[in-house]
């Protein structure tokens, strides 16, 4: 068992991580610890396959622990983070008279863990939550930090808020039931932690990515090493930056997590969220956000091999040959993380030193180049 503490200012929340194998049966011991004796009630919210999996196991740890447990499960995919699911999981908490007490656990991926923490931090103005996340994306990214929400019609996480969980906890056997596609994606991610992160953690995750079996049992001290590390840095960053402050654009501010997203977001949305994993678009994201920074002559081509070596290491990408640069960047311009219209690049100095760079100041037809050389497209 690892474990690591977040500490966040403004909000002084402090609470824990928890990694290790067969943690889902401790659930009720941790949320106990985490939340002291008045907690009674917990709304665990989940997806019916993630639920029927998990399910059991850990609603018996809860109820060992003393807690009346209801649950919701939301629909599968990104469609469902939405306004109307939030709705559904707040009728929850009115219909069952949750009180400030009580709790709202988040068992799932990304998506449900973004919904539960938004309707957690909602409800009531905001009554604890806990992270139980099952997909390697959730384990090393999205259940630690505090950002919650939803999407609307016009785009992805227009709705949300800061929230953090009380404790978070993290069993690496749930991975060994999640499709390899969704593993593939949150690899992308570790290695996009790691570029921004530092040469060591991107070199520990190229590592262990050298030598790891999709047939591993996910029981390995290596991986909830790994997992650990990356949570770590993920924690340092939001720990200074918890709001990621718009005014903020040095190498450790919470706007290099976006690392490969500019360009992920236009994949994505050209695409209608048909065509990519949100790892996968991070995939390509990162190799175009790393031609633009070696056009730029701000990192050596070499490092640019050891960036393409790390994102070979994840897993396949689906071709965006046939995506037109044009329409990839007039979706950027409408993208939401704009200050005053102009787009932020995460771009590198180095593996491991990443740069924010204004986007006036890199011409088009550079990024028409660095699309090209990166995906293939055409102008
Ligand atoms: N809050 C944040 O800081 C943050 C950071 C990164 C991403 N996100 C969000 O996370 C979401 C993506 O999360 P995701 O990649 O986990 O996707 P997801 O939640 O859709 O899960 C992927 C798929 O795996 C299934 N699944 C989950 N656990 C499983 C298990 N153990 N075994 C078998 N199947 C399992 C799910 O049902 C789903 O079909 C996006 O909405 C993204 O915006 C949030």
């Amino acid at each position: 068992l690892l474990r690591l503490r977040i500490r966040t200012q403004p909000t002084s929340s402090d609470y824990e991580i928890s990694i290790g194998h067969g943690l889902l049966s401790r659930v009720g011991e941790f949320a106990r610890h985490a939340l002291g004796k008045p907690a009674r009630r917990i709304a665990i919210i989940s997806n019916s396959k993630v639920f029927s999996l998990y399910g059991t196991v850990v609603v018996a740890s809860l109820k060992r622990a003393g807690f009346q447990i209801s649950n919701l499960s939301i629909g599968d995919g990104e469609r469902f983070k939405s306004l109307r699911t939030t709705e559904k999981a707040l009728n929850l908490l009115i219909q069952e008279r949750f009180s400030r007490d009580d709790c709202v656990v988040a068992l799932g991926g990304g998506v449900v863990g973004d919904v539960a923490g938004f309707a957690a931090s909602i409800y009531m103005r905001g009554i604890p939550f806990i992270q139980v996340p099952t997909t390697l994306l959730a384990q090393v990214d999205s259940s630690v930090g505090g950002k919650t929400g939803v999407n609307l019609p016009e785009g992805k996480n227009l709705v949300g808020t800061f929230h953090q969980p009380r404790a978070v906890i993290i069993d690496t056997t749930t991975l060994s039931t999640l499709p390899l596609r969704e593993l593939s994606s949150g690899w992308f991610e570790t290695i996009k932690q790691g570029a921004v992160g530092g040469r060591k953690l991107f070199k520990e995750t190229a590592r262990f990515l050298n030598k790891f079996e999709t047939s591993s049992n996910f029981q390995s001290p290596d991986l909830a090493a790994l997992i650990h590390s990356h949570l770590t840095f993920k924690g340092s960053i939001v720990a200074a930056d918890e709001r990621e402050s718009v005014a903020r654009n040095d190498h450790r501010s919470r706007k290099i997590l976006n690392f490969g997203h500019t360009i992920a977001h236009a994949l994505e949305t050209v695409t209608k969220y048909k065509r990519f994993r949100h790892g996968e678009a991070v995939g390509h994201g990162m190799l175009v956000a790393g031609a633009i920074s070696k056009n730029l002559g701000l990192l050596e081509p070499s490092e640019l091999e050891l960036l393409h070596d790390g994102v070979r290491l994840c897993g396949p990408l689906p071709s965006a040959r046939d995506l037109r640069a044009v329409e990839l960047i007039n979706c950027i311009a409408r993208d939401k993380k704009q200050v005053l219209g102009h787009v932020r690049w995460v771009l590198l100095e180095k593996i491991g030193r990443p740069r924010i760079v204004d986007g006036k100041e890199i011409p088009r037809s550079l990024i028409n180049q660095s699309l090209s050389e990166a995906l293939g497209t055409k102008h």
